[in-house]
């Protein structure tokens, strides 16, 4: 079945300043050419693209991984842009282990990262962590990222964002997700970004790329059999 672009919940317009124009949730079409036969699904990777501020490059490198997710083959790829799930600063009552979601946008965010199997976060590298907005997007959900593998693709100045990882390495483990050692790490990444704003990957972000892919699908299927026997 051939999946369309829908817009993501609770993206209603709240936040004008993204750019480039993304959405917030871009599905890339999957491949039909399985249909009538035995068919496993591929395990669906969402790229989450963790900055939001106007000017950002978060959405040129997250574009450019989700092209090479996509020509991998072996996932349905989705791209996620904080900007416009943009949730407001966390609140709901109730810790989210108990999965008791007061809130819309909350139960929004769920449904989308609970139908994911595999992440990547993009993220920046702000004052040697990691951004709020992803922090405060992780922190709104539990069971949804649990048993769940995730790889980074960081940027920044010289230490390519590998603080923010090492942060994040912290925070996803608490939630029983599975951090790869497999990354993309862009040092100096303003000098990578061409004259439309694309980001051009040389050969060192190229071969992360592939590792962390191959590395992702190979985790995302065992750990969604791991869930589907243990559920
Ligand atoms: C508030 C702030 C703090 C920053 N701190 C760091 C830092 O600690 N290390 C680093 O390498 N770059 C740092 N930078 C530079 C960013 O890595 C660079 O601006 C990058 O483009 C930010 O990602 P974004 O464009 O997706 O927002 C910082 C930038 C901002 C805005």
């Amino acid at each position: 079945m051939k999946r369309s672009a829908a817009p993501i919940p609770g993206s209603a317009g709240r936040n004008k300043l993204r750019w480039p124009p993304v959405a917030a949730c871009r599905i890339a079409p999957t491949d039909t050419s399985t249909a009538g036969r035995d068919f496993v699904r591929a395990p669906t990777l969402q790229i989450i693209i963790g900055s939001t501020r106007p000017g950002r490059v978060g959405p040129a490198v997250a574009d450019w991984l989700y092209q090479r997710a996509i020509d991998h083959g072996g996932f349905a790829v989705e791209l996620i842009d904080l900007a416009e799930v943009d949730l407001p600063m966390f609140n709901e009552p109730k810790h989210p282990r108990f999965g008791e979601y007061t809130h819309a946008h909350t139960k929004e965010w769920s449904q989308t990262i609970a139908r994911g199997d595999a992440y990547i976060f993009v993220t920046p590298e702000y004052n040697y962590a990691f951004g709020a907005a992803l922090k405060n997007a992780i922190d709104y959900l539990h069971a949804e990222w649990q048993y769940k593998p995730v790889g980074f693709a960081s940027y920044g100045g010289v230490a390519a964002g590998t603080r923010a990882v090492q942060m994040l390495k912290q925070v996803v483990t608490v939630l029983k997700m599975v951090p790869l050692t497999e990354s993309v790490s862009i040092p100096f990444v303003q000098q990578m970004i061409d004259a439309d704003r694309r980001f051009v990957p040389n050969e060192a972000a190229e071969a992360g790329a592939t590792a962390m892919l191959d590395e992702l699908a190979r985790w995302a299927t065992t750990l969604r059999t791991m869930r589907e026997t243990a559920a």
